[in-house]
């Protein structure tokens, strides 16, 4: 049965749909028709495909987001072609027994466990780092699926790698980038307006398909720019600290790092979302490092209601031991934001381990005052704020903790009044001194 889809796509984009490779990247301005696309696109692979219960995605860097922009035209473009729609569930049945669902990369544990014939990610640039590794490409395996990474670009971020990686293999991918000055999408004189009201940086990203433009309102921007990132091994003669933020609903980050004399390695990082003390404890202890001191926030010392009244900090030292928690003192946001300015310049990061905190790092941003036309000092709360402040932690912490001493300074050994004796004296001396003591 022949099915009609109520979409006339924008020239622009009429290479994109035919495309004929499994793995596409599409770096495209603002407002340039991504979303209503990724839509189109979805629905036509829905009802052409032959595999049975095929089952398709689309991924939004937020769940709320994924239905605030998105559910409205699936439904639409749907139409006659759906056989039910579930909206709790943000999922589509057609006719022909496929089905398209609607994610957030937020809460992409719910994907764990499903097979997808395609993925569509919107805004790749906003994504946690992790979930494509992690979740996204084991879910592709079974069925072989497809996946496109679209997005205005944000930094030189997971986003602008893809590209990289696009550019390199084109036998093996589709890439298509669409800058407004020559996409001829939005009309000069709208163009001409945004460009006297967004500053340079902003233009240059959100209309000219830019990585190299700064990401605005970001803390850490110029630190991070700075930042040592490379292979960072663990040293095993010294201890590993950790640095906790904990999301009691939500996501909780904890880094891992080393001191050595001035240098701070940060050797591990993770964000979870969702898990228990239990499970967190456990994601520690399976790291299988020597742990030196666990910070944890000051609001770990609370007692909870849940857990029989046992604060947080009673219930990790269950796993972790009494003796090696630590709660860092209260500093105020800004101050611990200062706090990590300074220290960034001697963090030395794991580029494979931290990939995902360095990216928060990096992405961690002011919010926006949308009637004042200028960021506030308060930090915007999205999936960069939980590593962000548990990094802040790091940074407090560290001005506490004890350090670890530098080697030793070389002194000569002057044995005897001359200078004379020999090795065989010293031991000799040596065992006398040993036998007296017993
Ligand atoms: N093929 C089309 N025909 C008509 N209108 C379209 C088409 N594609 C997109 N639009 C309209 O263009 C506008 C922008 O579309 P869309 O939201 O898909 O863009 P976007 O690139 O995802 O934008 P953003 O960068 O803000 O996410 C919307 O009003 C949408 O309805
Ligand atoms: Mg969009």
């Amino acid at each position: 049965m022949d099915h009609i889809i109520e979409y006339c796509p924008r020239p622009q984009f009429l290479k994109f749909h035919n495309r004929t490779k499994r793995w596409a990247c599409l770096v495209a301005h603002r407002r340039a028709g991504k979303t209503v696309a990724a839509v189109n696109d979805l629905i036509k692979a829905a009802l052409t495909c032959k595999s049975k219960f095929a089952q398709f995605a689309y991924i939004a860097p937020y769940r709320s987001q994924a239905k605030s922009v998105a559910w409205e035209y699936f439904k639409f473009f749907a139409g006659t072609s759906a056989r039910a729609i579930n909206e709790s569930e943000l999922m589509i049945d057609f006719v022909n027994g496929s089905k398209i669902r609607l994610f957030g990369a937020d809460n992409a544990d719910a994907m764990r466990g499903l097979g997808f014939d395609g993925v569509f990610l919107d805004e790749y640039a906003d994504f946690k780092s992790s979930v494509w590794g992690s979740i996204l490409r084991p879910a592709l395996s079974d069925k072989q699926g497809w996946c496109v990474f679209s997005g205005t670009p944000k930094g030189k971020n997971g986003f602008w790698e893809i590209k990289q990686t696009a550019l390199r293999i084109p036998e093996e991918w589709f890439f298509m980038e669409l800058k407004a000055s020559d996409s001829h999408i939005l009309p000069k004189g709208e163009l001409a307006a945004a460009k006297a009201q967004l500053l340079p940086d902003q233009y240059e990203q959100e209309m000219e398909c830019s990585f190299e433009a700064a990401i605005l309102g970001a803390f850490y921007g110029a630190e991070m720019k700075e930042a040592n990132i490379g292979p960072v091994p663990y040293d095993n003669n010294l201890p590993v600290h950790t640095a906790f933020d904990l999301g009691y609903r939500d996501d909780t980050a904890c880094w891992f790092y080393q001191v050595i004399a001035k240098e701070i390695h940060l050797i591990d990082f993770f964000a979870v979302s969702g898990e228990n003390i239990d499970n967190i404890c456990k994601k520690v202890l399976e790291k299988s490092y020597r742990y030196g001191k666990h910070y944890l926030p000051h609001d770990a010392r609370a007692k909870t209601l849940a857990a029989a009244g046992k604060s947080i900090i009673e219930q990790m030292a269950v796993h972790l031991g009494i003796n090696s928690m630590e709660i860092v003192p209260d500093l105020s946001v800004q101050d611990g934001i200062q706090a990590v300015r300074k220290m960034l310049p001697n963090c030395w990061f794991d580029k494979e381990k931290c990939e995902e905190g360095i990216e928060a790092l990096r992405q961690y941003q002011r919010e926006y005052d949308e009637d004042k036309k200028s960021y506030r000092q308060t930090p915007r709360h999205d999936w960069c704020s939980h590593p962000a402040d548990a990094f802040r932690m790091l940074a407090v912490a560290w001005k506490i903790e004890p350090k670890a001493k530098a080697p030793d300074r070389e002194v000569a050994l002057i044995v005897g009044d001359q200078n004379t004796a020999t090795l065989e004296d010293v031991w000799a001396d040596h065992n006398k001194f040993k036998r007296s003591r017993i």
